[in-house]
């Protein structure tokens, strides 16, 4: 599926619509693969997402690695940008994130291609030439949409 957007909050309503879709459809547990230039849209979708469930005040966790939200369902919210290798997952214990009940975003999954789990849903964001607040989101591995 392919969305065409002009501003944040057209980004955020799109996060919005997929939690919307996925609890509809009864699914708690997901890994969604984000991806996407830096300063894309990639933290305002997720707190689109986020925010379907109950859950305010998502913020980049760049300095972190993974923030950690509860609302009706649990939100793991990755960013790898800094993460060298793979192997730095381990001590963040991702493995364990991603065994939960709950969903998993991750900014920046390009890093970890390798360690992104089977079935796992992928959100690709990218600018539009010539307009500084439109983006193109393209989201794939979700059966309703
Ligand atoms: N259509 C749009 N959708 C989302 N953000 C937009 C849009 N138009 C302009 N923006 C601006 O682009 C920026 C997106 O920031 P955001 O933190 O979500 O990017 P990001 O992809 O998470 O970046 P990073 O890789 O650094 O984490 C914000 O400043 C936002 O206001
Ligand atoms: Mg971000």
């Amino acid at each position: 599926m392919t969305y065409k957007v002009f501003s944040d909050e057209e980004t955020e309503l799109v996060g919005k619509e997929l939690a919307s879709t996925l609890e509809k459809t009864g699914i708690s547990s997901a890994f969604i693969a984000m991806r996407g230039e830096m300063g894309v849209g990639k933290t305002v979708f997720t707190r689109g997402f986020a925010s379907h469930f109950g859950i305010k005040g998502v913020k980049s966790p760049t300095y972190t690695v993974v923030n950690e939200y509860r609302g009706r369902v649990k939100i793991y919210h990755f960013d790898l940008y800094r993460i060298s290798d793979a192997d730095d997952l381990v001590s963040v214990g991702y493995d364990d994130y991603v065994a939960d009940e709950a969903f998993c975003i991750c900014e920046w999954s390009e890093r970890i291609p390798e360690e992104i789990p089977d079935g796992a849903i992928t959100v690709s964001i990218s600018r539009v030439p010539d307009d500084e607040a439109a983006r193109i989101i393209e989201i794939s591995g979700v059966e309703e949409l």
